[in-house]
């Protein structure tokens, strides 16, 4: 027996799909004729009802990933391949409070809203009034409204949150929001974005390392389906060749410092970087004529006897050593 409220998933023979939110006395329309849902109430996942033309359907229970492909889409949403990725970086589960925005079309906030159960809450921003409403329909279809406060308002006047776990930007600019950030979330929060290009990226970057921000990481997911026939496996012919790249990052303002972490930053930041930073391997050269490869090999040489050099002046001038009777030093 299913009760009021719930949603379900009904399938046809040839996968025709209609998720629905079950309410007493209603009925569901589909291609095939109506059917009511006290008769779904009544059968429970995994039965057969008819429409009254005599079609068949399955009752199932929806997973969030059917969810997330359900929702009414106005924008590009995000794919599940990179929500999987998120929901654990950013820690989400049960009583986790997170910021989000844009909403977009509540594909990302219809997953967040999932996780973070009855004890959590999703505040998802939005900026253009009619993907505002569209995420509330989304929202209120999945059953999941009870769980995210939704704000009609451009973030570049910062969050409507405070002390929240975590938070997800997925718009195009979102360096231009991070002095938002720690007001909205509390110190040492996973934050993550996704942006379609590396240029994107770069300049996000650029600005997290400017920022408050710790433990950056750039990941690209890909996902290959294969076509699921034992005697003939093999993969779809097509794939979804590139959706976006995820970034992620902690916030952290107001927290302590970590001695080594401080002390590995002044490091990396000393003099110039290593000579040979971009320089091409010999190893990585493909058919290099004999002058080039003898000019290269040279080259090399070159500058290893000069980072020799350095290295010797370095270490004398950090630990200075008495000279050994007979050596080259005196
Ligand atoms: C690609 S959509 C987000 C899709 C969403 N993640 C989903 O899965 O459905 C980007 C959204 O960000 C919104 N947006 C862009 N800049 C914004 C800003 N400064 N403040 C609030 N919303 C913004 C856009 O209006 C758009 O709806």
């Amino acid at each position: 027996m299913l009760n009021a409220g719930q949603v379900i998933l009904l399938v046809n023979p040839q996968g025709k799909r209609y998720l629905r939110v079950l309410k007493e006395g209603d009925e569901i329309h589909t291609h095939d004729g109506k059917i009511l849902m006290d008769d779904i109430a009544a059968a429970g996942y995994g039965k057969i009802v008819e429409t009254h033309m005599g079609r068949k359907y399955q009752i199932l229970k929806p997973t969030v990933h059917d969810l997330i492909k359900g929702v009414k889409r106005q924008t590009q949403i995000m794919y599940p391949k990179e929500i999987g990725y998120l929901l654990l970086k950013l820690g989400i589960g049960p009583g986790v409070r997170v910021v989000e925005s844009g909403s977009g079309s509540g594909g990302l906030t219809t997953a967040l809203a999932y996780y973070v159960g009855d004890t959590g809450k999703v505040y998802t921003h939005e900026k253009r009034p009619e993907f505002y409403k569209l995420v509330k329909r989304n929202m209120e279809w999945a059953g999941l409204d009870h769980r995210v406060e939704q704000f009609n308002l451009d973030i570049e006047d910062g969050f409507q949150a405070t002390d929240c776990d975590a938070l997800f930007l997925d718009v195009p600019n979102p360096w231009e929001f991070l002095h938002h950030i720690p007001k909205a979330v509390i110190p040492g929060a996973m934050c993550g974005f996704l942006l379609p290009t590396t240029n994107q990226v770069s300049e996000l970057l650029a600005a997290l390392e400017k920022a408050s921000f710790s433990d950056l990481e750039v990941v690209e997911i890909m996902l290959r389906r294969y076509k699921p026939i034992a005697e003939r496996l093999r993969p779809e012919d097509r794939m979804v060749g590139h959706t976006g790249f995820l970034i992620f990052a902690r916030s952290t303002e107001g927290c302590d410092m970590m001695p080594e972490l401080a002390s590995r930053k002044k490091r990396d930041n000393r003099g110039k970087p290593p000579a040979d930073k971009y320089k091409v391997k010999k190893e990585d050269m493909i058919d290099t004529p004999a002058e080039a490869l003898k000019a290269a090999q040279e080259a090399e040489a070159k500058a290893k006897a000069e980072t020799t050099v350095e290295t010797a002046v370095e270490n004398s001038a950090e630990e200075p050593k008495e000279p050994k009777e007979g050596t080259s030093a005196e």
